[in-house]
């Protein structure tokens, strides 16, 4: 009914001369066929879609339910749609627009005596992008009072084959559409440039250009109105040169370019490392969006964590490497991005040494350089190296890449110092005809390399080091881990790998990825970090990092395993303690820990489990429980073995904003669960359930944020 009342009234629009200022709709594809247009091919279907297709991204920006989309049978399908022949008689056609772009093969054609006088494609010709339709506009003035017809041709294949057309109208005002490569320039006086963000909004490529020259593109969804947040560009490295900011495509009406604050400050940070949902005693940026640690290493008297980071966006994209550091590994200041996209593709995560015999040359004046090894996720994906003798400015190897491409899958170089055979060895991730492996390569100087073995099935983010089985250096261990934290213990001859045990479950938890260990701690501690995957909707930054975890070998009936243990320098964090001695716990007791109320907290408890199922604590809603019948622990739904020693066990709680890290059985039972706790809920409790358990130590400790305080 719809389609029958839309076409009567098109009828009467052109049939009735009075109107003639007013809009003639030449389609709107609403119906249930094209009819008067003609189809033929597959593309397009029997008739208009009503939105988005089976298999195709989500398709929006068209007018009311349906468009012309010529997805039917996916991207390799040909066809073509002609209208009826109609008479120019408005100074414009405007038309919806999307999909491909291919002018020859993907295209919306206006004919006149059988040539094409006009053509618009869709904007989309790499992966990615977005199949939302944009309004454009011909002017076709100069062809008033002809007879023409409107074409669709789809002839395309492979990726983005197809084009999406909805609500051609001719009009005496321009539609207003789109600007390509609209541009605002700025004369570098302050420290940043802030960008209105919106979340969700279509990525625009940004390219940041210095004195003419493009610097670094990134995909930004630009808020067109008003802003989510505001994501500071660094800009102190050009001052007083010329900025010109560069967007592919914005719409005429948008704000976005003219709303760019400059400024020595972050936009809206009054709150900053104080909002609601941050993590208090976890790294997590400022802005925008954090995944793996990177380059971990101490270097002149500093811990030095950089980190995959995107600048731009709440959530994955543009990866820089974000660089912060710290004394302690609890506080940590954020210095800004370091290693910023370039045009062998964004950077991807990698390790970092300090060169302390100067085998690269980059050292100076006596300085041991600090090297960052990285992937350059473009195409081909390469690995490249940067330095620094300051642990502040970075420079990228003139010679990169270091490695260059093997197989499309490489990634994630974790370089380590082999004493015994004076070598540096390179633990690469690669895939290897669709097997996840690991490859490791010998260099003397830290840019050639030379693959000496393989080890398979371990994927992404590797990292390599030895450890003493109970602190016996005689008796060391080599640990070979993969992103999910996964690992197998083994032996090492500086070529090659030989396991000697199973691969072995790392956490136990949920959204801990990536970890990676520092590099070069004096007091030879083995301390890693891991991407916690905590999201925080509606705040200006998304994700955060673990707690530094100190790994040890101990033997077990199974042979050794690693445990994790939460470093002492936490301690730092304590404000306030509450000791209750030894005491008997059972079903209706009141709850020991009732006078409590806290934000952050650190938990300290041994037990004896006696007659009792289940030893359950709650704090700020999240459930920790000790199950006893089945010797397990539970974190807010997340079960791992942590069997009974002597009838007794032990748990250690962390408890930030965003999430919970419990330690048991010695350190071998690790379980990270990200969890946002309700700002109005401080409280804590202990129940015991079934019988009666004995608590022979309890401690809690109110913490301290870590974030500088005003
Ligand atoms: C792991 C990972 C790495 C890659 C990086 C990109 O989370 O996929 O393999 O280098 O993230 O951000």
């Amino acid at each position: 009914m719809h389609s029958l009342i839309r076409s009567a009234l098109l009828f009467t629009a052109m049939a009735t001369p009075c109107f003639a200022a007013s809009d003639v709709v030449i389609a709107d594809f609403e119906g249930e066929s094209y009819s008067p247009w003609k189809a033929t091919g597959e593309a397009f279907g029997s008739g208009p879609a009503r939105g988005t297709l089976p298999g195709q991204m989500p398709v929006e920006g068209f007018k009311d339910k349906g468009l012309a989309n010529s997805f039917h049978r996916g991207d390799d399908s040909a066809g073509t749609l002609e209208s009826p022949e109609f008479r120019i008689e408005r100074k414009f056609i405007g038309f919806l627009i999307g999909g491909g772009k291919n002018a020859e093969k993907l295209a919306l054609q206006l004919l006149i005596d059988g040539k094409v006088v006009r053509s618009a494609t869709g904007p989309n010709d790499r992966p990615g992008g977005s199949e939302a339709l944009a309004q454009e506009s011909w002017d076709v003035s100069e062809f008033a009072g002809k007879q023409a017809i409107l074409r669709i041709i789809d002839d395309a294949k492979g990726g983005w084959g197809h084009i999406n057309v909805d609500h051609i109208v001719q009009t005496d005002i321009k539609p207003k559409g789109y600007l390509s490569n609209a541009e605002r320039e700025f004369t570098a006086s302050t420290r940043y440039l802030n960008i209105p963000i919106k979340n969700g909004a279509p990525k625009r490529v940004v390219t940041l250009l210095v004195d003419g020259q493009p610097v670094v593109r990134n995909d930004i969804e630009l808020a067109d109105g008003a802003a989510d947040w505001w994501a500071p560009m660094e800009v102190s490295a050009w001052q007083g040169k010329k900025l010109t900011l560069r967007v592919d495509k914005l719409h005429e009406d948008s704000k976005a370019l003219a709303a760019i604050v400059p400024s020595d400050e972050f936009k809206e940070a009054a709150d900053l490392y104080r909002e609601p949902m941050r993590g208090q005693f976890h790294f997590s940026p400022m802005r925008g969006w954090n995944n793996d640690p990177n380059g971990m290493v101490f270097y002149n008297g500093e811990y030095h964590l950089f980190f995959q980071h995107n600048p731009y966006g709440w959530g994955w994209g543009n990866m820089h490497w974000g660089h912060a550091v710290s004394k302690d590994m609890v506080h940590w200041e954020e210095l800004g991005d370091k290693l910023l996209p370039d045009e062998m593709g964004p950077m991807f995560s990698g390790g970092a040494v300090v060169d302390w015999k100067n085998t690269s040359g980059f050292g100076k004046d006596g300085k041991p350089p600090m090297v960052l090894f990285y992937t350059a996720a473009g195409n081909p994906t390469v690995q490249g190296l940067a330095y620094s003798t300051d642990g502040r400015n970075f420079t990228k190897y003139e010679g990169n890449p270091i490695l260059k491409q093997i197989t499309p899958g490489n990634r994630d170089p974790k370089v380590i110092w082999h004493e015994p055979t004076q070598r540096w060895v390179m633990v690469l991730y690669v895939e290897v005809e669709g097997v996840h492996t690991m490859q490791f390569f010998t260099s003397t100087n830290l840019k050639e390399w030379t693959f000496t073995s393989q080890t398979d099935h371990f994927f992404e983010c590797p990292d390599f080091f030895e450890l003493p089985v109970d602190g016996d250096e005689s008796n060391k261990k080599w640990v070979l881990i993969g992103a999910s934290s996964e690992y197998r213990i083994g032996s090492f001859d500086g070529k090659a790998f030989t396991p000697e045990s199973p691969m072995i479950p790392g956490h136990r938890g949920k959204g801990f990825y990536a970890a990676q260990a520092f590099s070069d701690v004096p007091d030879g501690r083995r301390i890693l970090m891991g991407w916690w995957q905590t999201e925080t909707k509606g705040m200006a930054f998304n994700q955060s990092m673990s707690l530094p975890l100190e790994l040890k070998l101990t033997k077990t009936g199974a042979g050794p395993r690693m445990t994790f243990a939460p470093v002492k320098e936490l301690e730092n964090l304590r404000a306030k303690e509450h000791r209750i001695p030894s005491f008997t716990l059972k079903p209706g007791d009141k709850n020991p820990l009732g006078e409590i109320q806290a934000d952050l907290s650190e938990i300290r408890v041994s037990f004896e489990p006696g007659d009792a199922n289940e030893i359950a604590f709650n704090i700020r809603g999240a459930t920790v429980t000790y199950d006893a019948r089945k010797q397990e622990v539970e974190v807010n739904g997340h079960r791992a073995p942590a069997p009974l020693r002597d009838g007794k066990q032990s748990l250690t709680i962390y408890s930030d904003r965003i999430g919970l890290e419990v330690f048991s059985d010695e350190g071998l039972c690790f379980v990270p669960v990200p969890f946002n706790a309700d700002p109005g809920n401080r409280k804590l409790s202990l129940e015991a359930h079934g019988g009666t358990a004995k608590i022979s130590s309890l401690e809690v400790h109110e913490l301290r944020s870590a974030w500088p305080q005003k």
